[in-house]
């Protein structure tokens, strides 16, 4: 079976039929390959969040198909046909714990795998696994969601979705919101999950330290079409394409051009800050090096 995610030309139109029609999405045709930690960017309202809800059929296509590990969603494709794919596509929406209710943590976390049809011990299970797997406490395990911490709610929503042990996790902007440490945090988990679990995993975002420091592929979405995708380095190589798309560059290549602009010569624009660091040391110790 195919391991990968595939959309072929995928158009989503929303409120069809009236004069409020809108493509979010325009022929839209990619392939995400398994394993891989893809980062979907581009500017408010260029159809990120609406891709990624194909992908575990939250949404379904005006016209074009949708391929998962195998699965074929089409326009057509009913929900009763789904209840398995959506098992294996994990799906952290933005602001995650907006969606937390129940009156503990572990039921919460709980309620996935009882969803379908796991036994009361085997959902605990699961979401005990889940809480340590994201780094909550087992202490917290019956309190309130709602007496945590911004961070320490949004793991717990994250933990629900992992109780399900999906292979594929998709996580939209999953740090918006959270201070530094917070942030630092959920970004470590995703790698942890990626490394060490071999989950894909899908990260829309709009931190480009994030996608040079994480992601090994990169799809840039304008006006619902897919404009380029490549590794971070071809995604950040043209520096002025980056603007044209509204995007910025990360904060090493944003540094270097400030320091390029100022007459250094730096030869590239470098993607992380050891790369900055490098090509500053690299022209400190060649001395007399010009870009001539
Ligand atoms: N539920 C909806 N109804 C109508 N239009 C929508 C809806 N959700 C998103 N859109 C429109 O679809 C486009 C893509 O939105 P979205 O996928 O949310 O973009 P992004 O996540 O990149 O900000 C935008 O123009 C947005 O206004
Ligand atoms: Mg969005």
């Amino acid at each position: 079976m195919d391991q990968e995610i595939s959309f072929n030309q995928v158009t989503h139109t929303y409120q069809a039929d009236t004069p409020f029609a809108q493509n979010a999405l325009d022929k839209v045709s990619l392939k995400i390959a398994p394993n891989s930690f893809t980062a979907i960017i581009g500017h408010t309202g260029s159809g990120k969040s609406t891709l990624v809800q194909h992908i575990n059929a939250l949404l379904k296509s005006t016209f074009g198909e949708i391929e998962v590990y195998g699965r074929q969603i089409t326009p057509s494709t009913t929900n009763k046909n789904l209840k398995q794919l959506r098992k294996h596509v994990g799906m952290v929406f933005q602001f995650p714990e907006k969606q937390l209710f129940e009156e503990s943590v572990i039921k919460d976390i709980m309620f996935g795998p009882k969803n379908y049809g796991a036994s009361d011990a085997d959902a605990e299970k699961s979401a005990v696994k889940a809480m340590k797997l994201v780094g909550l406490d087992a202490s917290l395990r019956d309190q309130s969601p709602f007496d945590l911490s911004g961070g320490q709610m949004r793991r717990v929503a994250i933990a629900g979705v992992l109780a399900m042990n999906p292979e594929i996790l998709i996580l939209d902007e999953p740090t918006a919101g959270l201070d530094p440490h917070g942030h630092k945090e959920i970004m470590d988990l995703a790698q942890g999950l990626h490394d060490h679990r071999n989950m894909t995993i899908i990260l829309v975002t709009h931190q480009m330290d994030d996608v040079v420091d994480y992601a090994s592929d990169v799809i840039v979405m304008d006006r619902g079409q897919v404009v380029k995708h490549g590794t971070p380095s071809q995604i950040f190589a043209d520096p002025k394409w980056v603007y044209k798309m509204h995007l910025d560059l990360p904060s090493s290549g944003e540094f270097a051009t400030r320091l390029i602009r100022a007459g250094v010569p730096l030869e590239k624009t470098p993607l992380t800050i050891e790369n900055l660091a490098d090509e500053i040391v690299h022209l400190i110790q060649g001395g007399n090096h010009t870009d001539e």
